[in-house]
């Protein structure tokens, strides 16, 4: 970890709020309570249609986007190019998040190509990865290894200074039927894990820059568990980033630690 940097909070808002207004508020409302804030690194990621007003209403808190086509235009229906996000301000991306593998058929090949894009684009890229199942034996299981190594493929030494890696088990996200979050014990195992796996990948040095955040039922209650006990370098917030006070707690939490 970088000596002395902030932790990074990021708001996945998923498919919410239901208009454009819910979204200026939500924001206006975070971006008011973290004014006075020193020491932070918050994003926030809206759905697509409130990126071009989310970027009217923050300043300190940045944009971010829940997903990039690897294309930068052209002949592809529905997506949106990570050229046409960087015109619009988004500083950082979210690469292959569980909910898009599952209700999307997103594949470890076009997540390589989309971490590729993005980071050849230099937007702050952050990869997610994380088992279906919890496992019973405390050890991550090697399918984190396999996503991290697959996702990173062909991606030089050199982009990954502004690569993190979001650790999100798929049994702790909070809309996962009997989910409930990690504990701290096994989020630091999973980022030991990951860091491992990244040094063989890109030696210690590089690895040790990256950093690991934790991800599922975050909340104001656990925050401080994750990033102390944890040591995670900071979270991917879903539910509850859709509450203001929750998220502005989280954050203040966060930047106490
Ligand atoms: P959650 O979502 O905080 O609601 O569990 C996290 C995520 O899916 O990124």
């Amino acid at each position: 970890m970088k000596k002395n940097s902030p932790k990074l909070i990021v708001a996945n808002w998923k498919s919410n709020p239901a208009t454009l207004a819910e979204a200026v508020l939500l924001a206006k409302k975070v971006e008011q309570g973290l004014s006075k804030l020193k020491k932070s690194e918050v994003v926030i990621a809206p759905p697509y249609s409130f990126l071009a007003s989310l970027a009217e209403v923050l300043s300190k808190v940045k944009l971010g986007a829940q997903n990039a086509f690897w294309q930068d235009v052209g002949p592809y229906t529905g997506e949106i190019s990570w050229h046409q996000l960087k015109n619009l301000g988004v500083k950082y991306v979210i690469i292959g998040h569980s909910e898009r593998k599952i209700y999307l058929a997103e594949t470890d090949e076009m997540i390589n190509k989309k971490l590729k894009a993005v980071l050849k684009a230099g937007f702050e890229s952050i990869l997610c990865v994380g088992e279906r199942a919890r496992s019973t034996d405390n050890q991550i299981p090697v399918v984190v290894e396999e996503q991290l190594k697959k996702a990173l493929a062909g991606v030089r030494k050199n982009l990954v200074q502004k690569l993190s890696v979001a650790y999100e088990p798929i049994w702790a996200i909070s809309t996962m039927p009997g989910s409930r979050p990690d504990t701290p014990d096994n989020a630091f195992r999973a980022s030991v894990f990951i860091r491992k796996v990244l040094a063989g990948l890109y030696g210690r040095k590089a690895a040790e820059e990256i950093k690991v955040i934790y991800g599922g039922s975050v909340n104001s209650k656990n925050i401080f568990a994750f990033l102390q006990e944890g040591k995670m370098e900071g979270a991917l917030v879903g539910g509850a980033s859709l509450d203001p006070e929750e998220f502005i707690t989280i954050v203040k939490i966060a930047s106490r630690c």
